[in-house]
């Protein structure tokens, strides 16, 4: 098919989906444009933190380090056309990882990141917020870091959230409006 048949194809199933009006969701299902919407700030707030707090000065081991999403998750658009429970249990995971992390229990609750715990815990409370629209349970267990290594492992999970935001952020970007993948999005 050529590209400028497929952004035409493109083009009617937007406009379809955007002529059905407001969905409306039955009960168990999962409203994306929020999860959209609370990915979004996510990835806005793991950003700025990610601009302030301090680089790492040593290496560090992290005994728990959190879920990442890996190519076999099959977050990429093609495969959550047919399938979007691999990739969504996958990010369930690393929300529950990153609400542990960034909640006031966890590795900002030491000294040596105290400057950033505010905003960790609004990011805690952003994770927590999202795992509820996706209906799953949030407990956040105390974690406990030794404190030579705090400052090196708040800046690890500040790294690594960014990261994880970008690729939610696109996910459930998707998600609450899925539109058949185009010919430029196979360069991702
Ligand atoms: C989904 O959430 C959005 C944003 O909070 C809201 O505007 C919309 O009405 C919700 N949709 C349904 C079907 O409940
Ligand atoms: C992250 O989640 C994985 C899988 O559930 C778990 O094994 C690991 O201990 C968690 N790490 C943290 C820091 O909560
Ligand atoms: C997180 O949410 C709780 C409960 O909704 C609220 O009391 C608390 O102030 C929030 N914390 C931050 C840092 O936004
Ligand atoms: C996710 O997958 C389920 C089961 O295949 C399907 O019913 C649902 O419509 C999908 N949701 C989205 C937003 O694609």
């Amino acid at each position: 098919m050529s590209s400028s048949l497929l952004l035409v194809l493109c083009v009617v199933l937007s406009a379809l989906s955007g002529a059905r009006g407001a969905p409306v969701l039955s009960a168990g299902e999962v409203n994306y444009t929020k999860c959209k919407a609370l990915s979004v700030k996510l990835n806005e707030m793991a950003r700025d933190l990610y601009h302030k707090v301090e680089s790492k000065k040593m290496a560090i081991i992290i005994d728990e380090p959190p879920v990442s999403i890996r190519p076999i998750d099959t977050c990429d658009p093609w495969s959550l056309q047919s399938n979007n429970e691999t990739c969504q249990s996958r990010i369930i995971l690393a929300l529950k990882n990153y609400t542990r992390i960034f909640h006031k229990d966890g590795v900002f609750n030491n000294l040596a990141c105290s400057n950033w715990r505010e905003q960790a815990n609004e990011i805690a409370n952003v994770t927590g917020h999202l795992l509820r629209v996706l209906r799953e349970p949030v407990e956040a267990a105390p974690l406990d870091s030794v404190d030579w290594q705090a400052s090196a492992l708040c800046r690890d999970s500040v790294e690594r959230l960014y990261s994880f935001s970008i690729i939610s952020a696109r996910v459930f970007s998707f998600l609450a409006s899925p539109v058949a993948p185009t010919v430029e999005m196979k360069q991702c």
